[in-house]
């Protein structure tokens, strides 16, 4: 008797345990729309077009559209008054940058919201792993940053426009960068 629960309890838990195989193995109950994978590989497109890491590779974000004259933009709950202002504040980070590092690189990841069936607009959340090596040649990784951006299309320019650019660093350029 006691055997036959004990023998019940097993073939019970193994029924568990299928379903539960089946359910990991099934096909995504969510398949992307065309248009979100393709705003999340633009986005990760931009992020080394806008990653301060050397003084020069993120200028042009600033003068060829890429980023809204008007954008909105806050770093780590700062906010930018002006795309100028921004600007400043992105050219005295990647002089810190170039001054303190050898290399610093980031790996990105996008999560999008299309709001097009080309994925022309919408909304974006970023996040990026990190990782440094000082001039002194200490490695650092895990580093991590998230945006939340918006996406607008352009008909002038006809390209995506960042008209939002909203950074959180968790916790603000972790505990153990140089600068930190
Ligand atoms: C800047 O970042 C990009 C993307 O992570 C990387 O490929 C490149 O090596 C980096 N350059 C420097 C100088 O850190």
């Amino acid at each position: 008797m006691f055997n036959h629960i004990a023998n019940m309890r097993i073939a019970s838990s193994k029924t568990a345990a299928a379903i539960l195989l089946s359910l990991i193995s099934a096909t995504p109950v969510y398949s992307k729309p065309a248009g979100t994978t393709a705003l999340e590989e633009w986005f990760k497109s931009v992020v080394p077009q806008i990653f301060p890491n050397s003084t020069t590779n993120w200028q042009a974000a600033f003068e060829n559209g890429l980023l809204d004259p008007k954008i909105k933009a806050a770093l780590n709950g700062r906010d930018f008054t002006s795309l100028a202002e921004m600007r400043g504040y992105w050219s005295a980070v990647s002089a810190q940058i170039a001054s303190r590092t050898e290399y610093y690189i980031t790996e990105p990841e996008a999560f999008a919201f299309a709001t097009d069936p080309e994925g022309r607009s919408g909304y974006v959340i970023g996040a990026a792993k990190t990782s440094l090596k000082t001039k002194q040649g200490d490695v650092y990784t895990d580093g991590g940053s998230s945006a939340f951006v918006s996406v607008a299309w352009n008909t002038e320019l006809q390209k995506r426009v960042i008209t939002e650019w909203k950074e959180v660093n968790t916790p603000p350029n972790y505990p153990n960068y140089p600068w930190s």
